[in-house]
């Protein structure tokens, strides 16, 4: 006998507990099935992002950047730490237990808010009267039939064609955080998000980096100026960075890997590495869902095809996070979440992909949102532009970190923001302000006008903000 759900969310990550919880809190009877599995087999929901994504990678981002202030930065304060070891194995070891917390954290909510968790594997049998039939094959096999269906299945590494992953030698997400020890000479293919962080940690920990990048341009999606001085602040690290390559042969052996490539002249090169990490973009996850006995569409990526409100082309399923169009980014799984839950409930849920925030957690921090300024140019947009850089921010002074700057570009007529760029510390923190401000199409003379506290970093978006106007006060 099938167990009756107003509401199936396939799926446990972001995108898929989010709308779980937000389902349940309209009064709908749900059911969410995860599949992902913690190292004793037992369920581990949070997806990608809690078990082998942003959560773990930020913990290693932490502890790595700990070992480098002991090491590098103590003295400036008047702290000799002589001899600072990193421990690899209890640095893991606190990441496991980071990530468990939120496992468990998720579980609890589960709970709370009566949802019926299901662990294994969902995938449709047909449609049902009503609404479809969905099988779970996990410890124990079920049916369940639900009026309304939401996928958030999430994505997948992409592999380099020929190059699978081994998780030993060479790596995806998942292997990059869970290395054993720090490698000598680690390489790297694709200078994107993960490339930067994951490259991060380890020559932070004493790991001699390559990363090799495709295009010629670094950071492409990123405003041109900011990522020329995150670039900049990458390069005196000593994070090697190769623009412009043609990857081709690549072989694992007992001494490691060797990667062939063309550099950007087109001359022949090769590197060797002890480990290599692929971080080339991810594919949406579609394995097992047996889309093909209700005729989900799917498009040439492998993408669920959903419209505008995340609709597929069936009546009642709907697909949400890294499995559909749009940034592959946990915040805006989760929008959409809470968006396609509000609407089964006859609500107007809505996401403005417009105001979506990205952050790379590297050190420094770069953080965007809204359009950059080539984006702008290209758009034809008439727009004044207003930089201040933490070197003139006391906070940042303080603290001891004063790379980078904000960057508020605002319409030449209206001053309404249309985008704000910033490389430099807690950048991560300090996007949001901009988020807020655009999400109230404010102008940029409306955060010149606000207070802010001093000393603080925020203190250089405003800045930017009367720089737009040319009229900083401390710079
Ligand atoms: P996922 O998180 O991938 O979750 C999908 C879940 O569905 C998984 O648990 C999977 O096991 C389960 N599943 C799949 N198929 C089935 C099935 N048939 N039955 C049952 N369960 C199934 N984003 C950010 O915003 N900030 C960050 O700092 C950040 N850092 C990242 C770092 C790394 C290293 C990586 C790889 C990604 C990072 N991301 C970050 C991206 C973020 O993880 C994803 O955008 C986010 O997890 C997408 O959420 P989702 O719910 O769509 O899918
Ligand atoms: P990415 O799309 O950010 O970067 C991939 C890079 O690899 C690009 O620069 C691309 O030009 C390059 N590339 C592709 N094919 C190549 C090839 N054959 N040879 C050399 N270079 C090649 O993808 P990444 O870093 O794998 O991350 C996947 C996604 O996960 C991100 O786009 C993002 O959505 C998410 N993520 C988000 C984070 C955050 O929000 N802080 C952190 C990590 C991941």
């Amino acid at each position: 006998m099938s167990k009756q759900f107003d509401v199936i969310v396939i799926g446990g990550g972001p995108g898929g507990y989010v709308a779980a919880i937000r389902a349940a809190q309209l009064g709908f009877n749900v059911a969410c099935i995860d599949e992902w599995k913690n190292e004793k087999g037992g369920p581990a929901p949070g997806g990608t992002c809690t078990n082998v994504g942003c959560i773990p990678s930020k913990a290693l981002l932490q502890s790595s950047e700990h070992f480098e202030h002991a090491n590098k930065h103590f003295a400036e304060h008047g702290i000799t730490a002589s001899d600072v070891k990193m421990d690899v194995a209890k640095m893991i070891a606190r990441k496991d237990t980071v990530v468990k917390q939120n496992n468990d954290g998720i579980l609890y909510l589960f709970k709370k808010n009566k949802i019926s968790f299901f662990h294994g594997r969902g995938s449709f049998v047909k449609a049902a009267e009503g609404g479809y039939e969905i099988k779970v094959a996990g410890a124990a096999e079920e049916s369940l039939t639900g009026k309304q269906i939401i996928i958030a299945t999430g994505s997948n590494a992409r592999a380099l064609p020929g190059t699978p992953f081994d998780e030993e030698l060479v790596l995806s997400n998942d292997g990059a955080l869970r290395v054993g020890a720090v490698p000598k000479k680690l390489g790297l293919i694709g200078s994107g998000v993960i490339g930067l962080e994951m490259g991060s940690v380890w020559r932070r920990l004493g790991a001699e980096v390559t990363i090799l990048e495709g295009l010629p341009t670094f950071l492409g999606a990123v405003d041109e100026q900011i990522a020329k001085e995150a670039k900049k602040a990458f390069d005196k690290q000593g994070l090697k960075i190769e623009l412009g390559v043609k990857v081709g042969e690549i072989k694992t052996g007992k001494k490691g890997v060797s990667i062939a490539y063309t550099n950007a002249k087109g001359e022949a090169q090769s590197l060797d590495v002890d480990k290599l990490i692929v971080s080339i973009g991810r594919v949406p996850n579609t394995i097992g869902l047996n889309v093909e006995a209700v005729g989900l569409a799917l498009d040439e990526r492998g993408a669920i095809v959903v419209d505008g409100d995340c609709k597929t082309n069936l009546p009642g399923v709907w697909a949400v996070g890294d499995v559909v169009r749009g940034p592959m980014l946990a915040h805006k799984a989760e929008e959409e979440g809470v968006a396609v839950a509000e609407r089964i409930a006859g609500q107007h849920g809505h996401v403005n992909f417009n105001t979506v925030p990205w952050v790379i957690y590297t050190s420094p921090e770069i953080a965007w949102v809204g359009r950059t300024e080539q984006q702008l140019k290209a758009d034809g947009v008439k727009y004044k532009a207003g930089t201040f850089p933490f070197l003139a921010n006391g906070r940042a002074r303080a603290l001891g970190d004063t790379t980078g700057m904000v960057k508020m570009l605002a319409d030449a007529e209206t001053d309404e923001i249309l985008g704000v760029h910033i490389v430099g510390p807690q950048a991560s923190e300090l996007i949001s302000e901009a988020v807020v401000a655009m999400e109230f199409k404010a102008s940029s003379e409306d955060i010149a006008r606000i207070c802010h506290a001093h000393p603080s970093l925020s203190e250089a978006t405003k800045e930017a903000a009367l720089a737009v106007d040319k009229r900083t006060l401390n710079f």
